[in-house]
């Protein structure tokens, strides 16, 4: 990796507690070609150099996705280049492989971002079937809703992680919910903290942020683990803004050694949304002969598998 950039908007979009998609659109517009700026210098490279533009088609904000796409089309048309259509949750699929010697080995992938919960068999590069998705919130949408309930501030995440440190994760019974069933879901977890807090009187920040989480850890270690024991893989990977959290980092490590898997997680600052991930899910599909069409439309709602 020569270079890799980001403009962040959670100053922003935290002033109102989430993100809001026109100012999103604004800052792509305006921020966009800049960091394009910045990259080049940063990695010294002229842009009649590099070998192909890729950019995020879905899923995603149109209106954001939009942009990306655009000036990536742009760059290739004009420096008659290659075109690489990315989708954003392959990007996180395949960052825990950034590190490495770049070979998909098959796994079983556990997705946890702020818009997707899911796990997938991943055969190869490129071969992906969906085995459980949330049928309701996102595990970071229910740690990012419980944060905003508590006070606390945009992205949840970070700052329940925060908090649990000193709580004690034993005092609130929450629930977990289809522990046993297909896939997965976190709004009765959400709604469970909902009608606790008002009975709740003196100090339980730390202890409740401490439940919490351990409910969303407790789920997505016992499901991924037993996913992985079904399809009979020697890998698990986890992907995406809610693998910064430490303590899924670390049971989710842990029960894959108990249970002789292989695991594997991106790096902390790999794992919320990031340019450096769609350029490596683009250089693999480079080498891997892939190209998409410059006509080739951005889709909010693509699917993975
Ligand atoms: O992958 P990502 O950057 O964006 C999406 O594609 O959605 O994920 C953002 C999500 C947010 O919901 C945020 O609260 C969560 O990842 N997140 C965390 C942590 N850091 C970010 N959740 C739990 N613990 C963290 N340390
Ligand atoms: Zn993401």
């Amino acid at each position: 990796m020569l270079a890799s950039e980001i403009a962040s908007q959670i100053a922003e979009h935290g002033k109102f507690g989430g993100v809001v998609p026109e100012l999103a659109s604004r800052h792509h517009l305006v921020y966009a070609p800049r960091l394009l700026e910045r990259a080049t210098r940063a990695a010294k490279i002229d842009l009649a150099n590099v070998d192909a533009f890729a950019a995020t088609s879905g899923p995603g904000l149109a209106s954001s996705l939009m942009i990306g796409a655009s000036i990536a089309k742009g760059l290739a048309i004009g420096f008659g280049k290659p075109y690489l259509a990315i989708n954003h949750l392959e990007g996180h699929l395949l960052s825990p492989f950034f590190n490495g010697d770049f070979q998909i080995k098959p796994n079983i992938s556990l997705i946890v971002s702020g818009g997707h919960t899911m796990s997938i068999q991943v055969g190869g590069l490129g071969d992906y079937r969906l085995i459980d998705r949330t049928v309701d919130d996102a595990a970071g949408e229910a740690f990012d809703k419980v944060a905003k309930m508590l006070g606390l501030g945009y992205p949840g995440g970070p700052e329940i992680e925060k908090h649990a440190r000193s709580g004690d994760a034993t005092r609130f019974d929450l629930p977990r919910s289809m522990l046993d069933s297909e896939n997965f879901s976190f709004s009765g977890l959400k709604t469970a903290v909902r009608y606790l807090l008002p009975k709740l009187r003196g100090d339980f920040l730390a202890d409740l942020c401490a439940s919490f989480q351990q409910a969303i850890v407790d789920v997505l270690v016992r499901k991924t683990i037993a996913t992985a024991k079904r399809y009979d893989v020697d890998l698990v990977t986890v992907s995406g803004g809610v693998s910064c959290n430490e303590e899924l980092r670390r049971r989710l490590c842990d029960a894959c050694d108990r249970e002789r898997f292989e695991f594997k997680s991106a790096e902390p600052w790999l794992c919320t949304d990031n340019a450096a991930m769609i350029a490596f899910a683009a250089s693999l599909r480079l080498d891997a002969g892939f190209k998409s069409k410059v006509t080739e439309e951005i889709d909010p709602n693509l699917a993975l598998a």
